[in-house]
């Protein structure tokens, strides 16, 4: 199939259309491409930047740049642990070790039932309920217990 026909860079393209008009939209555009592939190969990369008329790899160094974008596919939910001092001091490095021990996967990986991607991130503004992770856009803090982290994963497993 040619890639312009498919439905997903067919609204990746209106996305670039809309986002053209303003001043240095390849980060806006970069983060929607995002949102609609999960991720950004670098054939996506090459089509923003046949679109945009410019070096792919311009696009490619925006992209490795930025922790927020990813070029492996990511699962359906992420896990994002916070490892900022707060969280860092209150016992995140353990709660990477059991969620990596509960999901079988290290840090950056994803489960192979393309569920659950496991990532470290900065601080996310909860300090005072640190330890905290948050999945998706929501967080969980005060985390002790392999059985609370299991808790959080089997409720995530209930929504698919
Ligand atoms: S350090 Fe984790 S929320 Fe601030």
């Amino acid at each position: 199939m040619n890639r312009r026909d498919n439905t997903l860079y067919q609204q990746l393209s209106d996305v670039i259309k809309e986002q053209k008009k303003l001043r240095n939209p390849l980060i806006e555009i970069l983060h929607r491409a995002q949102r609609i592939f999960g991720y950004l190969p670098l054939e996506v990369q090459s089509f923003v930047a046949e679109e945009l008329n410019i070096p792919v790899n311009q696009v490619y160094g925006v992209v490795t740049f930025y922790n927020a974008f990813t070029m492996k596919p990511r699962g359906k939910y992420v896990i994002n642990i916070c490892t900022g001092t707060a969280c860092y001091v209150k016992g995140a490095p353990r709660i990477i070790q059991m969620l990596s021990e509960l999901l079988g996967i290290e840090l950056g990986e994803t489960t192979s039932d393309k569920l659950f991607t496991l990532t470290a991130v900065r601080c996310v503004g909860a300090c005072s309920l640190a330890p905290v992770l948050v999945v998706d856009e929501e967080s969980y803090g005060r985390i002790e217990s392999r059985k609370q982290l299991q808790d959080i994963i089997d409720q995530y497993r209930r929504r698919v």
